[in-house]
């Protein structure tokens, strides 16, 4: 019944976590599945060193809990609502990895740790989200833990990020002394029991009686006067102002020790926003999907390889933007025109992985491919419609890459392209000479990299200095662009869809052809599709 495809698009809620490493984002994510009823107990996670930088977070789970979360997405059904989860690498050398997954998320949470407030990538994440317009929750983390005083944590909310923080707890202190926090809009108490085989006590009225078990007067007086305080001075949360990324819910807690989890859930489900309409191109028109629109219509934002390296298989990781997708049904590529029979898609349930049946608006669906299907691919039935922004990003840091057995070179064009696809790592031909330039957003990528081609693809390969250190898309009328590409040969180079790049010494170098070619625009980011 087609009328039923509005309606579950409008129970999703799709959402990502964002946070600086160590602030708790993969117990978060632990501690929300366990809330959320995905898993049934959560552990410690233990990881370290390498293995911690260099494996998703979620493979980190799935080591330390033996559960199948080998996944970008976890899918719950939770109070009604179907969430799902987008997992963003935790290591900040991963970063554009993670911007993508912003373009497939409706909401975040961003994860602050109470001792440190907002961290450099912190600030970086959420600069993508506020280009996307997405609103986000804020959890402040680790309030088991000495915190700085919950005042100056908003303060700095509103001053970094230009953000209303609504905050809708307030903590009675924190460290050793933390007893709880009061719910600011109900009033009532929620006791947090130190040691964790206690049970959970239920919250209690904090003008009642009650709240003397779990109080001092002395804390209750202080509790009284900070949450007067802080409802006098902050703006009462307003979900439209949400919405419009303009304010953030402030939630406290310890995800370590499941304190503020089940509220943030519930925050999420309650303000969160379902999937909307996006903005996209059919036949040169500009148009907007609507969720519940009949037409099953997705894109690309992420291609992940298949975890058994043996198998060459790639997985496309597809955000559905409208329909009900039924597995089975075709569906075209818009800048291929190719079609596929998507039969064996897959969904990431937290218990296990399961081919999806039906999917809708919000949910991701793995799409197992040959290289059909690349980041930014813009699917649906009638193959006419294409997405807008899905951003390329330009790489920080550009190595050449030489391989150790000249034979090999072939192979080497396939298994760079094939990790250029993934979206991970950028390509680079550059016209003249016959080396290939590779980009990446942090120096840890290349040596995953020279660890991928010399496991999967039996390459030895060596990173050198490029003679380049940036990278800008150009575009400008044909003429204008004929000119400055000849007088740029040999600083000029293709990306991997065959879109022209201009290489340059340095940021300095960019600015001095900025000015001298008016015409010609350099561009950081490239929308894919
Ligand atoms: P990340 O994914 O954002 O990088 O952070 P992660 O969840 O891995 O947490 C980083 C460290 O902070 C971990 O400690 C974790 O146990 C701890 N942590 C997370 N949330 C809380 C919290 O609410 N309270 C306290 N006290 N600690 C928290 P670790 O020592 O690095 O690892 P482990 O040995 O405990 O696993």
């Amino acid at each position: 019944m087609s009328s039923s495809i509005p309606l579950e698009a409008a129970r999703r809620r799709t959402f990502a976590i964002i946070s600086h490493p160590d602030a708790g984002k993969t117990t978060l994510t632990e501690h929300l599945l366990l809330a959320g009823g995905a898993i049934r107990a959560a552990g410690a996670v233990r990881a370290r060193g390498e293995t911690r930088r260099t494996r998703s977070d979620w493979m980190k789970i799935e080591q330390e809990r033996g559960i199948s979360v080998t996944a970008s997405v976890m899918t719950f059904d939770h109070d009604g609502l179907m969430f799902n989860l987008l997992d963003t690498p935790g290591h900040e050398d991963f970063s554009e990895d993670t911007y993508r997954t912003l373009t497939a998320a409706d909401a975040a949470v961003m994860v602050l740790d109470a001792a440190k407030g907002i961290e450099p990538q912190t600030l970086k994440l959420f600069e993508v989200c506020r280009l996307r317009d997405i609103p986000i929750l804020t959890f402040i983390n680790k309030m088991d833990r000495e915190a700085q005083d919950p005042f100056d944590l908003l303060d700095e909310i509103a001053g970094k990020l230009a953000l209303d923080p609504a905050p809708l707890y307030w903590p009675a202190g924190s460290g050793n002394r933390f007893k709880g926090a009061l719910d600011l809009r109900t009033n009532q108490f929620i006791p947090y029991v130190r040691n964790a085989d206690d049970p959970t006590p239920a919250p209690v009225a904090f003008k009642g009686a009650a709240i003397s078990s779990y109080l001092l007067p002395e804390e209750i007086e202080e509790l009284t006067d900070n949450s007067e305080l802080v409802t006098g001075a902050s703006k009462p949360f307003d979900p439209q102002s949400f919405l419009e990324g303009h304010m953030t819910p402030v939630f406290f807690g310890s995800a370590l020790r499941h304190f503020g989890v089940e509220e943030l859930l519930a925050g999420l489900g309650a303000f969160a926003p379902p999937p909307k309409a996006v903005s996209a191109m059919r036949a040169n028109a500009q148009t907007h999907v609507a969720p519940g629109e009949k037409e099953v219509t997705g894109f690309v934002f992420k291609v992940q390889a298949n975890m058994d390296p043996n198998h060459r298989d790639r997985i496309a990781m597809l955000r559905l933007c409208s329909g009900k997708f039924q597995r089975g049904m075709k569906l075209k590529v818009q800048n291929t025109g190719r079609q596929l029979s998507v039969n064996s898609p897959i969904m990431f349930f937290a218990a296990d992985r399961e081919l999806a049946e039906e999917a809708y608006a919000g949910d991701v669906i793995g799409i197992p491919n040959h290289g059909v299907l690349r980041v930014g691919d813009s699917l649906s039935e009638t193959g006419a419609l294409r997405f807008q922004g899905l951003p390329n990003f330009a790489p920080e840091i550009l190595r050449r890459v030489r391989i150790k057995d000249p034979l090999k070179a072939k192979h080497l064009k396939k298994a760079l392209e094939g990790l250029a696809e993934e979206g991970v790592t950028q390509l680079f031909r550059p016209m003249m000479g016959a080396d290939f330039i590779v980009g990446a957003v942090g120096q840890l990528q290349f040596e995953v990299m020279a660890d991928r081609l010399a496991n999967e693809y039996q390459l030895e390969v060596i990173f050198e200095a490029a003679p380049f250190a940036e990278a800008r898309w150009i575009s400008a009328e044909r003429a204008d662009l004929e000119d400055f590409t000849g007088k740029h040969r040999n600083a000029m180079a293709e990306d991997i869809d065959g879109q022209p790049v201009f290489l340059a010494k340095s940021a300095w170098e960019i600015g001095y052809v900025d000015e001298r070619f008016p015409k010609v625009m350099f561009s950081r980011t490239r929308e894919r599709g």
